[in-house]
C-alpha cells in the first residue's frame, strides 16, 4: 500500500509521520534542537538544524516503520508559522530565523498600520492587524536594524518551506501558512501588491503560493539520497501547523469547530467564505482546504498556564505521582474535582505570556482574583483549569459573533485527555464536546494532504471523512453551565479593569 510521510517543523523538534493510504500510522519520530534567545523578547533557531532534524526524523520513520522507499508516494509539509527565514544570492541563510513567539517587532507593527494607511484598511488589504509575531513586522525589523542582511536578502521562506527549497529546490509556499505573513490577500489566496508596495517590499522575495493539497516540487536526488527516499517523490504544499493540526482534526466542513488545549490553546473554525473580524481579534486566513477559509483565536498560556502551576506550586502531587507512576497531571485534575464549578467565586487570569485572542496584549499579566479564607488547593486548581477554558470561550464567543454555526466542538490537546477537562469545556462552552480517533496533529494533517494530492483521495475533505472518526463525548451539565454563564462575564470584565495597571506592572521592570 502507498506511504505519505508528514514532516512537523515544530518550535522544539521536528516530528515526521508515516501514513498509510488508508490512514494507519506506520512509525513516527521526532528530532528536538534549540531555541535561541540572545535578548529579552527574542527567539530564533537556526534553519540547518530543521533539515538536519528532518533527514534524522525520516531516516528513522523509515527504519522503525520497516518501510521499503519505493513505496513513499508523497510529502507533506507543515511548521510553526510565520517564521522567517533570510536566504542570500547563493541561496544561503543570512542570520538565524526570527519565529512566532518573538516579540521584537513593535515599533515595524505600528510603522506597517501607518503605511498602510491605518488598522481599517491594513485588516482590508490583508484580513488581519499586524502583530509581533507575524512575518512581515520581522522582514521590516532587518531591513530598518540590519541594513546591511536586508540589503543581501533575495528570498524570505517561512520555517517549512525553507525544508520544503532543501527537499525539492523550489521557492514555493502555501495559501494556509502565507496567510500568517500579513502580506497575503487572504481573500483572493495571492500576494497583497497594494501592501507589498505600500510597505516598499519586492514581490519577488516571496515564494510562489499554491493550494495546500496542490504539488509544488519533486525530491531532488541529492536529498533523497541524504533522507533515504528515492528521487522525484511528490511534496504537496502542506500547511501552517494550525490548518495542518486542524485537517489531523477532521475539522474541514462549515459548523465543526476545533478547540485544542496544547502549550497554548487554539479555536479553529473553518468558514466557507471570508469572515473578517473587523477588529481583528481573531484571525482570519486561507485554509488548508481548497478554497475555503477559516477563523482563529490563540490563547498563549492555556494548558501551559497548568503545566505552570505543576512545575511552581506541585510539587507534591509531582512526587507522589513519581512514586505511583502516574501523570501529575491526573492528581492535580481529582484534586481540582474537589471544588465546585466556579471555584467559590475565584477567577484565574491566564495571560502568563500576555495574550494574543482577543486582546493582543503582550503586556497582559495572569491573577488569581477573588481569594478567601475558605479557598484551598482544590480552588486553586481548578481555577486555573477553568481560567484557561475561559480564556478559549473568549475565542468561541467572537467566531459565533462572525455568524459561523457551531454545531460540533472536537477537543484535542492535553485538555482533551482529561475527562474532568473535557466535561469543564463542555460546560464553560455550553454545547456537548467530542474527541476523535486522531492525535497525531499537523503531521497526520499534511500527510492525509499528500494522500489527497497525489492521487489516493479525490480531495482532502474525502480523505478526512475516509479516516477520522467521533470517538467519545461530554454532554453538559446544565447546573454548572448556569454558574459558568453567569460567571464568565465578570472574567471578562477583569481584564479590562486591570489592563491599564497590567501595564504599568511591566514598566516597572524596565
Ligand atoms: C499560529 C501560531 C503558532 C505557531 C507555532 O498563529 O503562532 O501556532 O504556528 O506553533
Amino acid at each position: 500500500m502507498a506511504v505519505f510521510l508528514g514532516v512537523d517543523v515544530g518550535t522544539s523538534g521536528t516530528k515526521t509521520l508515516a501514513m498509510q493510504e488508508d490512514g494507519t500510522i506506520l512509525s513516527s519520530a521526532t528530532v528536538e534542537y534549540p531555541l535561541y534567545s540572545p535578548h529579552p523578547g527574542w527567539s530564533e533557531q537556526d534553519p540547518e538544524d530543521w533539515w538536519q532534524a528532518t533527514i534524522k526524523s525520516v531516516r528513522k520513520v523509515l527504519k522503525t516503520g520497516n518501510i521499503k522507499p519505493a513505496d513513499v508516494k508523497g510529502i507533506g509539509l507543515s511548521g510553526q508559522m510565520h517564521g522567517s527565514v533570510f536566504l542570500n544570492k547563493k541561496h544561503e541563510v543570512i542570520r538565524p530565523a526570527l519565529l512566532w513567539n518573538d516579540q521584537r517587532t513593535a515599533a515595524e507593527c505600528a510603522e506597517i498600520e501607518q503605511r498602510a494607511g491605518g488598522r481599517k484598511k491594513l485588516i482590508g488589504m490583508v484580513a488581519n492587524p499586524a502583530l509581533t509575531g507575524f512575518t512581515a513586522p520581522k522582514i521590516l525589523w532587518l531591513r530598518n536594524h540590519e541594513p546591511k542582511n536586508f540589503g543581501k536578502t533575495v528570498q524570505v521562506l517561512l520555517p517549512k518551506d525553507y525544508i520544503r527549497f532543501r527537499l525539492t529546490g523550489e521557492f514555493a509556499t502555501e495559501v494556509s501558512d502565507a496567510s500568517g505573513t500579513l502580506l497575503l490577500n487572504v481573500k483572493q489566496r495571492k500576494w497583497s501588491r497594494s501592501l507589498l508596495s505600500k510597505l516598499e517590499l519586492d514581490e519577488s522575495l516571496l515564494p510562489e503560493v499554491y493550494e495546500s493539497e496542490d504539488v509544488s516540487g519533486h525530491v531532488t536526488a541529492e536529498s533523497a539520497r541524504l533522507l533515504g527516499l528515492t528521487a522525484g517523490v511528490a511534496v504537496v504544499g502542506g500547511g501552517g501547523d494550525q490548518a495542518a493540526g486542524a485537517i489531523g482534526n477532521g475539522i474541514v466542513k462549515r459548523g465543526v469547530i476545533s478547540a485544542t488545549m496544547g502549550t497554548s490553546g487554539v479555536v479553529f473554525a473553518h468558514s466557507d467564505e471570508v469572515q473578517i473580524d473587523p477588529e481583528g481579534r481573531v484571525h482570519t486566513f486561507c485554509h488548508a482546504v481548497r478554497d475555503k477559509w477559516h477563523v482563529m483565536g490563540v490563547v498563549l498560556s492555556a494548558g501551559g498556564s497548568l503545566q505552570w502551576y505543576r512545575d511552581q506550586l506541585c510539587e507534591q502531587q509531582v512526587a507522589v505521582a513519581k512514586k505511583q507512576k502516574v501523570d501529575p497531571y491526573q492528581l492535580i485534575t481529582a484534586q481540582a474535582a474537589e471544588a465546585p464549578a466556579g471555584s467559590e467565586g475565584l477567577f484565574f487570569l491566564p495571560y502568563l505570556t500576555g495574550e494574543r485572542t482577543p486582546h493582543a496584549d503582550p503586556y497582559a499579566r495572569a491573577a488569581w482574583i477573588g481569594l478567601s479564607l475558605r479557598h484551598g488547593r482544590s480552588h486553586l486548581s481548578r481555577a486555573v483549569i477553568e481560567g484557561a477554558t475561559y480564556a478559549m470561550r473568549d475565542s468561541l464567543e467572537i467566531i459565533k459573533e462572525l455568524n459561523i454555526p457551531v454545531r460540533e466542538i472536537r477537543l484535542s490537546g492535553g485538555g482533551a485527555r482529561s475527562p474532568f477537562w473535557r466535561q469543564i469545556q463542555a460546560d464553560i462552552y455550553g454545547q456537548k464536546v467530542v474527541t476523535i480517533n486522531a492525535e497525531e496533529g499537523p503531521a497526520y494533517g499534511v500527510a492525509l494532504l499528500a494522500a489527497a494530492g497525489t492521487g489516493a483521495y479525490k480531495d482532502v475533505v474525502e480523505a478526512c471523512s475516509a479516516t477520522i472518526r467521533v470517538q467519545e463525548s461530554a454532554s453538559v451539565n446544565s447546573k454548572d453551565k448556569n454558574v459558568y454563564n453567569q460567571a464568565f462575564p465578570l472574567y471578562q470584565k477583569l481584564y479590562s479593569s486591570l489592563k491599564s495597571d497590567f501595564l504599568q506592572i511591566c514598566r516597572l521592570l524596565d
